[in-house]
């Protein structure tokens, strides 16, 4: 059974990513059509063909969302090619670390562009269409959204940025019937946080790398992409009719301890 209406559309960025992919899973799962979207275009086409042979209706858009005229294009294409849209999930982000002393302004830049401003002008971009399907929108923060860690200014903010935006635009867009929520996992076993934890340590510490992600969730172990999919899809969904601005960790409990 699925829990949107028939012929319900999704837009999803990042769709290339851990998360991304078990998203488009599990929205193929609910026979939501999906425009996917990422600038990774092998990793997206591979995302696309497991998606359609789970059964899943699907169409690719390779770019760049820090673009305003590739937003543009993904909005029209969704719409084009689905007749509608219900649902936008703001899921692209990246992680780069970096202490007071070392972030550069184009770096900080870099990094709002991506995980802060985008999210922004993709909402601005596809409201229309949201305000006539009373549709929802999904962020991507962070438990780092939430919380501060060390070597993380540049990011931490940004994610915490996402959050302000979501509490704002869920104030703006309630007349409208337009939902918004944010999601903040904790660790996940995606290619990021290894990246980010070895990149930090150095290569050959494999184990305690490891450890120390490990060791930040009550849960003591990573989620899984498909443990934050499950919440992603649910605020998308009817199941979270009555909820808009809540931002909800999906972290092992890291946010509780
Ligand atoms: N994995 C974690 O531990 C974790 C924890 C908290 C939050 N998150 C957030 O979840 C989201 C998904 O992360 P993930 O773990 O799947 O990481 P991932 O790196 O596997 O996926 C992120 C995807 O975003 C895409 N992307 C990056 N810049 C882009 C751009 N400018 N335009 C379009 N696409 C772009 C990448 O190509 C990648 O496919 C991110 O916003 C991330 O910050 C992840």
């Amino acid at each position: 059974m699925s829990r949107f209406e028939e012929g319900a559309s999704a837009l999803v960025t990042g769709a290339a990513g851990g998360i991304g992919r078990a998203i488009a899973r599990r929205l193929a799962a609910e026979n939501v059509a999906m425009t996917l979207t990422d600038v990774d275009p092998a990793g997206l086409a591979a995302v696309a063909t497991e998606v359609a042979e789970l059964g899943g209706k699907v169409v690719t858009e390779p770019g760049d969302v820090t673009d305003a005229g590739f937003r543009k294009q993904i909005v029209a294409r969704a719409v084009g090619e689905f007749g509608r849209l219900d649902t936008l999930i703001n899921n692209a982000g990246i992680m780069v670390g970096g202490t007071p002393e070392s972030i550069t302004e184009d770096s900080w830049d870099h990094i709002y562009g991506i995980n802060a401003r985008a999210p922004f002008f993709l909402v601005q971009e596809a409201l229309p269409h949201l305000i006539e399907t009373k549709g929802s929108i999904v962020n991507q923060s962070s438990v780092l959204g939430l919380l501060g860690m060390p070597s993380g200014a540049s990011y931490v903010s940004s994610k915490a940025a996402v959050v302000g935006l979501t509490w704002a635009l869920a104030a703006d867009l309630a007349p409208h019937g337009v939902r918004v929520n944010v999601v903040c996992p904790g660790t996940i076993d995606t290619s990021m946080p290894w990246t980010y934890v070895n990149a930090a340590l150095g290569s050959g510490r494999e184990e305690e790398a490891e450890a120390l992600l490990v060791a930040r969730q009550l849960i003591k172990r990573l989620g899984t992409p498909d443990e934050v999919a499950a919440v992603v899809v649910f605020l998308a969904s009817s199941d979270a009719s009555f909820m808009t601005g809540a931002a909800v960790p999906v972290d092992g409990g890291w946010s509780a301890s």
